[in-house]
């Protein structure tokens, strides 16, 4: 008979399960509140209701008003959008943009197709930790930039930016400011008006509500293109027909994040701490990738040396242990993740990283059993290491 093992899930970077209390606040909207938000009749206003009510919901989240939100089918569509249409709105003032080294892939591919297009791109370095320099920042900005674009949390190493203080440069030197908040929405309080942000992306996936709905908040009076053309919804920025149930649920992933936000930031803080200490204290040559402090609660991120990524998270999947080497998006590739080579790590130690990324549902026991069985794998592969000393 086969032996049933217990999955433990490590990856809530990646994508998180949907959270029962959604999946229940969704069904209504699969069959019975069917309706199309353009339509005139009873079905389509309550689907229209049902949008109007999810906007205030989600712009509550980061303290803006429900008419500066839009909302697109990824966190993918709302980088695009914000990428090619700020760029074509504004060329005539300028073709300059600004993004950093560790952006998200969505953001580095849409940015050299704009240079293929005739804009100019700054790729800023980031230090050991993954924090941009300010001061580079400010020499970045030329009287042609029109825009700068800085992920707010890394999806892979955790570190938080220093997001206001970007803010402040940017409104100082006159330059529209976007941040990538996919991994940080719902898990950290953010308030666009004080971190001066005048656009900025989340979505769905990354907080328990169901994959295919983001937002793209929107300072009013910022002046944007639309990529996609049609019938005009979403204030004519986004058209297509209205995914309700998506954004229903995305609304109500939101709603429960905000009200457990506090809680569920210390107790997964104290969570992670524990396993980085755990880590790093019981496994020799183990390193941590990201800023100590400033870091998501959730994230734990190593390089082992002598130790080869994937194999390692191949050991631990045998263990019932699902974790990542990098972000899910570079999982398929065998080189070496951008972020870590961007925070100075070599290709081969960069190729010996782990990513534990925390959530919900994960508990006192399951950082035990991490803590218990990965000093072991380690062990075992640096045994068979072509690498090792
Ligand atoms: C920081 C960041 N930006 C963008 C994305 C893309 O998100 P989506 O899957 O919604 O397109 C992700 C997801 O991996 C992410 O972590």
């Amino acid at each position: 008979m086969k032996r049933k093992i217990k999955r433990i899930y490590f990856d809530y970077a990646a994508t998180t399960p949907i959270d029962p209390r959604v999946v229940r606040a969704m069904l209504p909207y699969f069959s019975e509140k069917f309706g199309n938000t353009m339509s005139l009749h009873s079905f389509g206003q309550e689907a229209k209701q049902a949008l109007e009510e999810s906007r205030e919901v989600v712009a509550s989240l980061i303290k803006a008003k429900s008419t500066e939100i839009i909302f697109t089918g990824s966190a993918t569509e709302s980088n695009n959008l914000t990428l090619k249409g700020i760029a074509f709105a504004n060329q005539k003032k300028g073709r300059h943009i600004i993004i950093s080294e560790i952006e998200h892939p969505c953001i580095l591919e849409t940015a050299k197709w704009l240079k293929t297009q005739g804009f100019k791109i700054t790729k800023l370095p980031v230090n050991r930790y993954g924090l941009i320099n300010l001061n580079d920042l400010k020499k970045a900005i030329k009287k042609d930039t029109i825009l700068v674009s800085i992920i707010h949390a890394s999806n892979e190493i955790g570190t938080i930016q220093e997001i206001s203080k970007i803010g402040k440069i940017c409104q100082e030197k006159g330059v529209y400011f976007h941040t990538d908040a996919a991994q940080s929405f719902g898990k950290i309080p953010i308030d666009v008006n004080k971190m001066r942000v005048d656009l900025l992306t989340a979505n769905s996936h990354k907080m328990y509500g169901p994959k295919g709905a983001a937002l793209l908040f929107i300072r009013e009076g910022t002046k944007i293109e639309p990529i996609l053309h049609g019938g005009g919804h979403e204030f004519g920025l986004r058209s297509s027909t209205v995914n309700i149930p998506a954004i229903v649920g995305f609304a109500e992933a939101a709603r429960i994040c905000k009200k457990e936000m506090k809680r569920e930031g210390k107790r997964l803080t104290n969570l992670r701490k524990k396993l980085i200490k755990g880590v790093l204290e019981n496994i020799e040559e183990s390193h941590l990738n990201g800023h100590p402090k400033k870091r998501l609660s959730n994230n734990a991120n190593f390089w082992f040396s002598f130790v080869e990524g994937e194999s390692l998270v191949i050991q631990l999947d045998l263990f019932g242990v699902s974790a990542s080497t990098g972000s899910a998006c570079s999982s398929v590739k065998l080189e070496p993740s951008h972020v870590l080579l961007a925070i100075g790590l070599k290709p081969y130690e960069a190729h010996g990283s782990l990513r534990l990324t925390l959530g919900r549902w994960t508990r006192g026991k399951d950082i035990n059993y991490v803590l218990k069985i990965l000093p072991k794998i380690i062990k075992r592969l640096r045994k068979i290491s072509p690498f090792k000393k």
